[in-house]
């Protein structure tokens, strides 16, 4: 992969026999054929990387679903980066961000969750006053109109992410709706419109399908909100996104729902040096701690996102997923601080070390 931006230090080579076992699997498997949203298991809460995964290299090459998952190799790619430390001239920094015209104390965000309500516990709520009680963005996704109403309602800062429906007429409706209920942002998960299996996806029984440029810019004009697209992960869709005159890009693979996608965080340096600021880069999948923030803020993100990791937390209400939040942001914090950088602007991606891409 190109790299322009930072150093090329190589402490580990990486055997062929090692590549091999990371690229096969995952050129032998095929799409996920959901058409709900993503599976995969949560990840297991604390810093630790999810439990009983092996990684790519170790995984069996019988087992490929598991080896070239994209999910496991994202976490991978995670743990190959090293970050040196610069302590000289260093002082405690500032997490706060700017998006879109408000200030946040953290580049931390929740994901575009759904699902998570239940008899007991209205688990989208809690998520929601969870991220208002952090003054951290909130995200969410499909969802019927109601439960957006109550989640606005929370206070917290709401990105409604809407379906890449067929029919138009839905798309504009709910951009109507996002808009009239007070929401920060509205978008649309682009890479919700196959099925896997060789059609178009159906999500409880809507048609789904891809969404060309010319129809990216009609919703874009179609609001006074920043329009936001999730599920980019090449300078193909970042520049499509960018004639449509998208406010920002969320580099995803929606929680390894394509299996064989490559990591956000490996297409992001690329995608940033096409975006050079003139759309916001936001990141999601696999970030389980500060210092997986970290990663992706120095390489050229604006925020990340965490969902999975929280999601075990959300039936215990919503201090602790708040706390975990904040906790998040406190490594993060340390990271900063042990890196010389004051400030999210201050992010430089030359204290990154890859080990072995
Ligand atoms: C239960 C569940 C529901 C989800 N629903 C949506 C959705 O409706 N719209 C969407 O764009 N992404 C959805 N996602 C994907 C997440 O927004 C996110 O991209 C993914 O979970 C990866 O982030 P994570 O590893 O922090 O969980 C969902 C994920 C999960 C686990």
């Amino acid at each position: 992969m190109k790299n322009n931006k930072f150093s090329r230090r190589t402490f580990v080579k990486a055997s062929s026999a090692t590549l091999a076992a990371m690229s096969l699997p995952m050129f032998l498997t095929g799409c996920s054929n959901t058409s709900t949203e993503a599976p995969a298991a949560a990840p297991a809460p604390g810093n630790a990387p999810p439990q009983g995964r092996p990684r790519p290299a170790e995984a069996s090459i019988s087992n490929p679903w598991e080896a070239g998952s994209a999910d496991s190799f994202t976490r991978y790619y995670f743990d190959t980066l090293m970050v040196e430390t610069r302590y000289m001239d260093a002082d405690l920094p500032s997490t706060k961000m700017n998006l879109f015209g408000e200030t946040f104390d953290t580049p931390i965000m929740t994901a575009a969750l759904s699902h998570q309500n239940n008899q007991e516990v209205k688990g989208m709520v809690v998520y929601a006053q969870a991220a208002a009680a952090c003054n951290a963005v909130h995200w969410m996704g499909m969802g019927e109109d109601q439960e957006l109403e109550e989640i606005v309602a929370t206070g917290a800062k709401t990105i409604k992410v809407i379906k890449p429906h067929e029919s138009n007429d839905e798309v504009f409706r709910r951009i109507r709706h996002a808009e009239s209920v007070g929401c920060f942002a509205v978008g649309m998960d682009i890479d919700h419109p196959f099925n896997g299996r060789g059609g178009y996806d159906r999500v409880y029984g809507l048609p789904m399908k891809p969404k060309s440029t010319a129809e990216m810019k009609s919703f874009v004009k179609a609001t006074k909100l920043p329009f936001v697209v999730k599920g980019v992960l090449s300078v193909h869709d970042a520049r499509r996104c960018m004639e449509a005159g998208v406010a920002g890009i969320v580099l995803s693979h929606h929680g390894g729902r394509v299996r064989y996608s490559i990591p956000p965080l490996m297409a992001l340096e690329q995608i940033a040096d096409v975006v050079k600021g003139k759309m916001k880069i936001f990141i999601d999948c696999g970030i389980v701690s500060g210092m997986d923030a970290y990663k992706c803020l120095a390489l050229g993100a604006d925020a990340v996102s965490v969902g999975r990791h929280l999601m075990p937390l959300l039936k215990e209400g919503v201090e602790p997923v708040a706390n975990r939040m904040k906790a998040m942001t406190a490594e993060l914090a340390g990271v900063m601080a042990a890196t010389g950088v004051k400030s999210l602007k201050d992010m430089d991606p030359t204290v990154i070390h890859k080990t072995l891409f």
